[in-house]
Parts: structure tokens; sequence; C-alpha cells
């Protein structure tokens, strides 16, 4: 296959179709917006140009091959299949009658499953090592910017700002617990957020305004992962930028997010139905223009690629931007921030699609090219 810079491969022949492989679902507590999300961008891929197998990764993390007359949510009681490991074989293979046999043949991945398993890398190796192209951000982008505490010393050193923060380990936790609890509330102040590093979907996350709530937060957190953060916690509003691209990275109009809750909590997000999407933030210019050059460079320094969300934090008392986080795969539902942020910023959601998609080959031609072995030059 022939794959000319920046755009889909050549498949010889006019009536050939793409062949995307949509994984979803995952062993998080994101499995259903996976599902939603994943229902979305099926309905939305143009049935001329590709050929799209369901593929859900169930409760138990086994795939499960979909068939084209079932909607997503039906692909988990599909028949069990997994990815060949042999580079380039791009093949879906099965348990037959007869052994191993091949149970479909795909030339991208869309992978959109969330959370743990799904944005933090892993999944991500495993398609490196199957040597499929893939949309989205490789291991390394995706492992950073899960981690909260790793995300946040890149953008620090890219000059970018953080807020401070400081982190606990669970295991000083469960020996010292008062003073661990101390030594955080010191360093940091009140009121602070308690978040679990590898997370998402404000799962674990705690705002914590007096010392005595603190122990309990950070147990709580500690449920979720063995590293946690205390960080400062401000008055803010939170305005969200969606991202595109490789080199070069392009940003959205920003959006802005409007709860009734203390914070954007779980069922804030996922829940309440007063939840506000303000798309565009009603921002002053110069404070759009900020927020889209900070998105742009938050990215970058995270390794991102392909897309990417910029969450912020906007200082309500100061004016003052901090970076909260940059998401690997945001929220992909037609109703989320990171389509529709997109929608008003002229490109509408198929075409965003394609776009990811031509992204995924550019990204795997630029490392197929690469020298696998020395050569004197
Ligand atoms: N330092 C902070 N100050 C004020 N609000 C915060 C702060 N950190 C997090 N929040 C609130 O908590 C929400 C979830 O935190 P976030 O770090 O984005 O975790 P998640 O990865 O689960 O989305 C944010 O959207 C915001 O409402
Ligand atoms: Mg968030």
């Amino acid at each position: 296959m022939t794959r000319p810079r920046g755009g889909l491969p050549s498949l010889g022949g006019a009536m050939t179709k793409l062949r995307v492989g949509l994984l979803f679902g995952g062993r998080s507590a994101e499995h259903e917006v996976s599902l939603a999300s994943a229902s979305s961008i099926h309905k939305a891929l143009d049935p001329a140009r590709y050929e799209v197998s369901l593929i859900a990764v169930d409760r138990d993390g086994r795939w499960r091959l979909g068939s084209p007359e079932l909607p997503p949510e039906a692909t988990v009681d599909g028949r069990e299949v997994s990815l060949s490991a042999v580079p380039g074989a791009n093949a879906l293979v099965a348990t037959g009658a007869s052994g191993l046999e091949t149970a479909g043949e795909l030339d991208v991945i869309f992978p959109i499953v969330h959370g743990r398993g799904g944005e933090d890398g892993t999944l991500q190796g495993l398609l490196e090592l199957a040597g499929i192209p893939y949309v989205g951000s490789g291991v390394l982008g995706s492992a950073v910017q899960m981690d909260k505490d790793t995300a946040k010393r890149l953008l620090r050193d890219a000059e970018l700002p953080v807020l401070p923060w400081e982190n606990v380990r669970a295991h000083e936790l469960a020996r010292d617990p008062e003073g661990t609890a101390e030594r955080a509330l010191s360093a940091i102040g009140l009121p602070l957020f308690v978040k679990p590093a590898n997370q998402g979907s404000s799962v674990g996350i705690h705002k914590v305004t007096s010392a005595d709530a603190l122990l309990p937060a950070l147990r709580d957190a500690a449920r979720y992962d063995v590293k946690i953060l205390c960080e400062q916690g401000i008055d803010a509003r939170e305005i969200e930028v969606a991202l595109l691209g490789r080199d070069p990275i392009e940003a959205s109009v920003p959006g802005e997010i409007r709860t009734g809750h203390d914070f954007y909590d779980y069922e804030a997000k996922y829940v309440d139905e007063d939840t506000e999407l303000l798309v565009p933030a009603p921002l002053e210019p110069e404070q759009t223009e900020r927020a889209r050059e900070l998105a742009v460079r938050a990215m970058a320094a995270l390794e991102g690629e392909g897309l990417g969300r910029a969450d912020f934090l906007l200082d309500r008392d100061t004016g003052d931007f901090w970076i909260n986080e940059v998401n690997s795969l945001p929220g992909f539902t037609e109703m989320s921030m990171y389509p529709r942020l997109w929608e008003a910023t002229g490109l509408p959601y198929p075409a965003l699609l394609d776009r990811l998609i031509e992204l995924a080959f550019d990204r795997h031609r630029d490392r197929t090219t690469l020298e696998t072995v020395y050569r004197r030059s």
C-alpha cells in the first residue's frame, strides 16, 4: 500500500473501502461513555469510504467482534477475537474448529476506550507491537497525559502554568496517615483538591476545605491509585480547547462548562441534565487567543498526537489561566465538547473523523520509515 503524505493510503481501485476497526468499551468506569462515543462515531463514518468493524472490549478485557447488522451495544456478545501480534498482519484472529483462523482484516484502528487500559498507553503498546496504524497519541503521549503528576511536571518544564501540588504515596499514607496528611496540608494549604494520579471522570476526586476532611479524602483516593495529588484549589471557570493534528497542532475555539455543582464531579459530567456546555466560551478575544496558544503548547509538551482536549481553570479572582490537564481521548459523542468545538470552528463531525484517520496513517508512515538497524551514512 502506498501512503501519500497527508492523505489516506491508496487502496488501488475506486471501490475499495478503508477497513476501520472501531475499538470501544473496556474495563474502566467509563465503559458506558465509550459505548456512547462509539455509537456516534459509527453513525458518522461515511459508509461509502469505510468498512467498519465494531470491536468491544468487554468487562473481562476480552475483545468481541460485532456484526454489521447489530448495534454497538450488542457487540459485547460477539465472537471472541484478538489482534495478531505479527507486525503488519493487521488481522483479527479467532479460535475456530481447526485452530486459529483469521476473523477479519483491518487497515486502521480507531481506539475509543477510555481510562486505564485504553488511554494510558497500554492499548497503544499492543497496537504498536501489531504494527497497525491507529488514531490518537502513541504510548508515551498517552501515558504522560494520563498521569496527572507526570503531566504537570512536563508542563512546568515547558514553562506552562500549572497549580502547585504535592504528591502522596499510598504506602506512606498507610504507614503514617496523620503525618502524611499534615505534610500535604502545610505544603499546599486549603482549599485543596485530592486526586488519584491515574483516573478520569472525576472518580476519587475530592475538594477539601477543612483539615479534618483531608485524611478521609486521601484514603478514598488511595482506593483508585497508589499515587495521589494534593493540588491547590481555586475558584475558577472551566474552559476547554479541542486540539487536532501533529505538527502543526491546531486549536479550536474555546468552550466553557457550567455546572450547579461545587465542582465538575462525576454526576455533573454524566448524570445531571443541567450541566451547560457553552460553545464558544464567552471570553475576551485576548483570553481566547491565550487559551488556544497554551492548549497547543500543552499538547506538544505532553507528546500528544492526533487529538486531545486541553482543560483550563480560569481563576475568577486573578484572570489567570491554569492548565488542569490534557485528555488524549476526550468524550466523543456528537453532544460532547470535543466534536462540538470543532463544529463551531468549521469542521463538521464526519470531516473530523476523516482527518483523525488520515493522521493515524501519517503517524504510522513517519514511524515505519525510520531505520531499525544502524547503517553507516
Ligand atoms: N485545582 C483545582 N481547583 C479548582 N477546581 C478543580 C481543581 N482541580 C480539579 N478541579 C475540579 O475537579 C474537576 C475534575 O478534576 P480533573 O483534574 O479534571 O480530573 P478528571 O481527570 O477526573 O477530569 C475539574 O473539572 C474541576 O471542576
Ligand atoms: Mg478533567
